[in-house]
């Protein structure tokens, strides 16, 4: 079911071809053991991965205790992070628009990674996915949101990117396109992939709202955050110009 006013992401994360220019693959456990470690998590600790895409971190978390929720916009990585659960595992995945959907139950941590956050052109949209986030959470809880580190997008700009992954046991070659529209705030992208000497194959395009990250700050803040820190990567880096991310880890008011 789409209407005109549905985001572009869920024309593009239903491709079929989307899962080779973002699946975190290798990175899960390393990017698990940051959560574990940012989010003070603990086996029992309740969870709520916001755009959780396939639900590998939150799969992966849940092997170490975590139980919680995944919600995420694409029916087929939904269906994929059904099929990835394990019977027993105290995990609920739900296809939803993240701006409107919170957790039944109040959660002890949450965050939003790679950049789930940002893909409607409204801010008002933008600012409802925090707001569902915090009502997601009981009052303490962490939240990290992993987001473009815009500051670094603008200073280090790339028109054009190109990339190599190995996707079904083929190197898929992916060239990135990226336009900036500065009146809007916006940054388009368009992948274009081939593998096994095929022609080009294009995935729709998409456009992310660009927010600074004093602008980050203040938006969470609005949404029931107090914010306790900034990093430039997962690893924990101070944040740069020169940072691939900004993490914004916030605590629920
Ligand atoms: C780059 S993927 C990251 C997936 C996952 N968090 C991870 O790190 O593996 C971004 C995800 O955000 C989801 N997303 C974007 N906007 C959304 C929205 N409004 N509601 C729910 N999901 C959304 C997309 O469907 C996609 O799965």
């Amino acid at each position: 079911m789409t209407d005109d006013r549905d985001p572009w992401v869920r024309d593009f994360y239903q491709h079929p071809l989307t899962e080779a220019v973002l699946t975190q693959g290798e990175a899960t456990q390393r990017i698990a053991d940051r959560l574990w470690s940012l989010l003070e998590l603990a086996s029992g600790s309740r969870v709520f991965d916001q755009c959780c895409g396939d639900g590998s971190l939150s799969l992966e978390l849940a092997r170490r205790g975590t139980r919680g929720y995944g919600v995420d916009i694409s029916a087929p990585f939904i269906d994929a992070a059904k099929r990835a659960s394990t019977a027993g595992s105290e995990l609920r995945f739900s296809v939803a628009d993240a701006s409107a959907w919170a957790t039944p139950a109040p959660c002890d941590a949450g965050f939003n990674w790679g950049t789930g956050f940002g893909c409607f052109p409204e801010d008002s949209k933008n600012q409802a996915m925090l707001d569902c986030a915090a009502r997601s959470l009981r009052s303490g809880a962490l939240f990290v949101l992993d987001y473009y580190n815009v500051a670094g997008v603008l200073a280090n700009f790339r028109a054009e990117f190109s990339y190599a992954r190995e996707r079904a046991g083929e190197e898929v070659h992916i060239t990135r396109t990226s336009e900036l529209d500065l009146r809007a705030g916006t940054l388009h992208q368009v992948w274009r992939l081939s593998a096994g000497g095929k022609a080009p194959t294009q995935l729709p395009r998409t456009t992310t709202r660009l927010y600074l990250p004093r602008e980050l700050c203040a938006m969470l803040e609005r949404a029931g955050f107090s914010v306790v820190a900034l990093f430039g990567s997962a690893e924990g880096e101070a944040l740069s110009l020169e940072s691939p991310r900004c993490l914004v880890l916030a605590r629920r008011v």
